[in-house]
C-alpha cells in the first residue's frame, strides 16, 4: 500500500514536508490533548474530534496551559505558542473532523466496541491513503483492525503520559499493517521530536507488558505489609532511579487503566503471573483511581 498525507505528489510515504501531513485527533483527553498539541507544535495543522463542546473547550483550554508552562520555562516563545494554537481547531463531528486528514489519531476510552464504532466513521470519509492510528494502551491491534475494511493502513502509536515531555512513541505493527504504514508513522513520529521504537503486535506490546508487573508487584508489597506505599516508592526512585515510584505512577496512570492493562496481560498470556493483585481490584472497586479521583496510594486533595 502506498501511504501518502493528502496535498502530496509523491506516490511513496510522504514525510520530507512534515507539515503537510494534516492530523485528526480522536479525543481530547490526558493523551489525546497531549498528542494534538505535539503534532501543532511541531508545525502540522491539526483537528481534535470530541463529543461536546465542553470536552473540545476542555481540551483546547489544557493544551493552552501547557504551552504556558513551556513558555514560563523558555522552550517556546509566546509567539510559537500563538502559532502552534493556530494550527488547532476542534469539531464535534468525525466526519467534518477527518475528511482532509492524512493521518487520525484514535484515543478515546479503552472500550473495544466504542472504538470500532469510531473506525467505522473515520473509514467512512477518510482518503483511501490515510493512515489510522491507535493510541490504545494495551488492546490488540489485529483485534481491533479485524472490523476495518483496511486493516493494512491501521497502526498502533502508542504515547506516554505527560505526552509533550515523554519521548517514546511504541510503535506497534499489528498482524495486517502494511510494512509502509509503519516506516511513515516511525517518520512522522521522529519529526515530533520523539524516538519511535517498532514493537509486533502483543499483549501489553513491550511498554506495559514490562512496567505493569512492576506496578502490580509494588501494590502486593504493600498488600503483603512487606512497607508502606512511600518506602515501596522511595526504594525505587533512589535505589533504581525512577522519577516517580510505581504506585505514586499507578496513581498518575490511574488505577482502573493499570487494571484493565493487568487483565489484558492476564487473559492474554493465560498466565498466573499477570494476576492483578486483590488489593487493586479492590480500590478500583470503591472508586479510589488516583489523581483523576483525589484519593489513590496517596491523597491529592
Ligand atoms: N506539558 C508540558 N510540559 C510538562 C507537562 C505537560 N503536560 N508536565 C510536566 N511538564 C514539564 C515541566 O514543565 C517540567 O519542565 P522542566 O524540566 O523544564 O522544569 C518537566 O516536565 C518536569 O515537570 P515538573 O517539574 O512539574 O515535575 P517533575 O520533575 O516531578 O516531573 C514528570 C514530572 C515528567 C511527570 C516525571 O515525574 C516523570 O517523568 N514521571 C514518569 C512518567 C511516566 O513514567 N510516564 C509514563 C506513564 S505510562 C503511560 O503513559 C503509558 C500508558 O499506556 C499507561
Amino acid at each position: 500500500m502506498s501511504v501518502e498525507p493528502p496535498k502530496s505528489s509523491s506516490s511513496k510515504p510522504s514525510t520530507s514536508s512534515q507539515s503537510d501531513l494534516s492530523v485528526t485527533v480522536i479525543g481530547g483527553g490526558t493523551m489525546g490533548n497531549g498528542i494534538a498539541h505535539v503534532f501543532a507544535q511541531s508545525g502540522h495543522p491539526v483537528t481534535l474530534v470530541d463529543v461536546s463542546k465542553e470536552a473540545c473547550e476542555r481540551a483546547f483550554a489544557t493544551i493552552e496551559k501547557n504551552l504556558g508552562r513551556m513558555v514560563t520555562k523558555e522552550k517556546l516563545t509566546e509567539q510559537q505558542m500563538q502559532e502552534t494554537l493556530q494550527r488547532l481547531s476542534t469539531s464535534m463531528s468525525i466526519q467534518e473532523g477527518c475528511q482532509d486528514a492524512g493521518l487520525i489519531v484514535e484515543a478515546v476510552p479503552e472500550v473495544l466496541q466504542l472504538k470500532r464504532d469510531v473506525y467505522q466513521d473515520v473509514e467512512a470519509v477518510v482518503e483511501p491513503n490515510a493512515v489510522i492510528a491507535t493510541n490504545t494502551s494495551s488492546i490488540s491491534i489485529t483485534k481491533l483492525a479485524n472490523t476495518l475494511k483496511h486493516p493494512e493502513r491501521f497502526i498502533g502509536m502508542h504515547f506516554f503520559n505527560p505526552v509533550p515531555v515523554m519521548s517514546l512513541v511504541e510503535v506497534v505493527k499489528g498482524h495486517q499493517t502494511d510494512q509502509a504504514v509503519v516506516d511513515a508513522v516511525m517518520a512522522w513520529s521522529q519529526g515530533l521530536g520523539k524516538v519511535p521504537v517498532p514493537v509486533n503486535d502483543s499483549p501489553g506490546f513491550v511498554s506495559n507488558r514490562v512496567l505493569m508487573p512492576m506496578i502490580n508487584e509494588a501494590i502486593f508489597s504493600v498488600y503483603e505489609g512487606v512497607a508502606t506505599p512511600e518506602h515501596v516508592d522511595e526504594v525505587m526512585k533512589r535505589g533504581m532511579a525512577h522519577p516517580m515510584g510505581p504506585l505514586r505512577l499507578a496513581d498518575f496512570i490511574g488505577l482502573d487503566v493499570c487494571l484493565d492493562i493487568l487483565r489484558v496481560l492476564y487473559e492474554g498470556f493465560q498466565d498466573p503471573k499477570y494476576r492483578p493483585c486483590p488489593l487493586l481490584v479492590k480500590m478500583v472497586d470503591a472508586g479510589t483511581l488516583g489523581d483523576k479521583t483525589g484519593q489513590g496510594f496517596y491523597s491529592y486533595k
